[in-house]
């Protein structure tokens, strides 16, 4: 094993990078959609085994204050060496200083509070998708039950919100 990090954006096989997120699961865009998703983020870093393609791992930035972390992936046969660890981190210190967001697989909520990161109780999301991927992401336990409320949020009533009414 022979393993670089890369940063930047030029000269990258987007062939690999859309290959490396087909395999570990975590996205099927071709290599030229791929290839427009990683220029536009803010950070990137991929792991190389010699000259080949193994992990992958971007953040979307304003630059100054929000972040948000997308496709950490690394193939199978490289985990558990401290790669993953050093994609995450080559990640976080490129939005140092900022807010960053991320939602994730629950077998790896663990992985990220080792980095300090916390579940949000008011994070919200608005999937894309096929009744049946919303379906799957409930069952894997991405997703909370539609209205779904914490046991100590019931009875806040700033929680239930209504319209003032309008005047005549
Ligand atoms: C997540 C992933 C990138 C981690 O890569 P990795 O190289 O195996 O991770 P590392 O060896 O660097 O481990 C980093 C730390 O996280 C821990 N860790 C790794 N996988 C973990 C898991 N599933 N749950 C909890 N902790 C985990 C390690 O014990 C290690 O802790 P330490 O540094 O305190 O010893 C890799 O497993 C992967 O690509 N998985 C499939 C895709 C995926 O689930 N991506 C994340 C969702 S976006």
């Amino acid at each position: 094993m022979n393993i670089t990090y890369k940063t930047n954006k030029e000269d990258v096989n987007w062939q690999e990078v859309s290959e490396v997120l087909k395999r570990l699961g975590l996205s099927n865009h071709p290599a030229w959609e791929q290839e427009i998703i990683f220029k536009n983020s803010y950070a990137v870093v991929f792991a190389y085994d010699d000259e080949r393609i193994v992990g992958v791992a971007r953040a979307l930035s304003d630059g100054v204050c929000q972040a948000a972390i997308y496709n950490v992936a690394l193939d199978d046969e490289y985990q558990g060496h401290g790669i993953g660890r050093t994609l995450i981190e080559t990640l976080l210190e490129q939005v140092k200083g900022q807010n960053v967001i991320l939602y994730t697989h629950p077998r790896t909520v663990h992985l990220y509070e080792k980095f300090g990161f916390r579940r949000s109780k008011t994070a919200m999301c608005m999937f894309q998708g096929s009744e049946e991927k919303l379906e799957w992401m409930s069952e894997q336990g991405f997703l909370l039950p539609k209205d779904f409320r914490f046991a100590d949020e019931y009875g806040r009533k700033d929680m239930q919100y209504q319209a003032p009414e309008r005047g005549e």
